[in-house]
């Protein structure tokens, strides 16, 4: 039995449909609580540059209701740097942020920004605040993340979510690198009850962040539903 995986449920887009109409329904918020009442482990939510979901009054509400963890998705920069310290929520998240990507199209570059990386983190670490760098599952990648100070690497499961040859294989030994390092390993990105069992499978990964697909299939079954059945897949398979 491989230790607990931890289900870090994604509520950006319960403010993607908010913010269709202009107005407060359906609240953040409220998904949060309902997702923690079925069983997740925390809350992630990303404050964009440009707000198209999740606002900032957002990220403080959440902070102030929920009980279990905020994971606060940002990029890497003053602005965000500022309401990251101000929120103090439980950890962040560093991914990068293009204004036009449909979503996270990729892994942060680390390798290649060390330099401003380190003492960014290092402002987050000193305020108590715990730091995953999202990267794909790419050793140099890893090893930069390690160098930066990082708490945690979050493994970026988009290429394997595509369906792309050999993408399982490179998580797998991204993850044994990174816990190696002293890392702690998360994964996420285009995870669904068909392809999440076998990253769940993979021994040092103990959080998985989904957000998208939890979110539109509680348009079909509910979002407590579709928390349980996540659940109840982690599970068996770490079993
Ligand atoms: N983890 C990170 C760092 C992300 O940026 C995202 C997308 O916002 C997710 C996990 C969740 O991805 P998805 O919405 O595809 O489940």
């Amino acid at each position: 039995m491989l230790p607990y995986q931890r289900l870090g449920v994604n509520i950006d887009h319960v403010a993607t449909l908010r913010n269709a109409r202009g107005g407060t329904y359906p609240e953040p918020v409220r998904a949060a609580l309902q997702a923690i009442a079925a069983g997740a482990d925390g809350i992630t939510a990303h404050l964009r540059e440009d707000r198209r979901h999740i606002r900032d009054a957002d990220m403080a509400a959440l902070k102030a209701a929920i009980s279990k963890p905020l994971n606060f998705e940002m990029a890497a920069t003053p602005e965000m740097l500022r309401i990251a310290l101000a929120t103090a929520p439980h950890a962040c998240c560093l991914v990068p942020e293009k204004r036009t990507e449909v979503t996270t199209e990729g892994g942060l570059d680390v390798a290649g920004q060390l330099g401003t990386l380190r003492p960014f983190v290092g402002q987050l670490r000193d305020a108590g605040i715990r730091v995953s760098l999202f990267v794909d599952p790419d050793p140099a990648q890893l090893r930069a993340s390690a160098e930066a100070g990082a708490n945690i690497v979050e493994l970026h499961t988009g290429a394997y979510a595509e369906g792309k040859p050999g993408e399982l294989e490179r998580l797998i030994s991204g993850a044994a690198l990174a816990a190696s390092l002293g890392l702690e390993v998360h994964a996420g990105h285009g995870l669904t009850y068909e392809n999440t069992p076998p990253v769940s499978a993979i021994p040092q990964v103990v959080e998985l962040n989904i957000g998208h697909f939890i979110i539109g299939e509680a348009v079909f079954t509910g979002l407590d539903v579709v928390v349980r059945r996540f659940r109840e897949l982690m599970d068996q398979a770490r079993t």
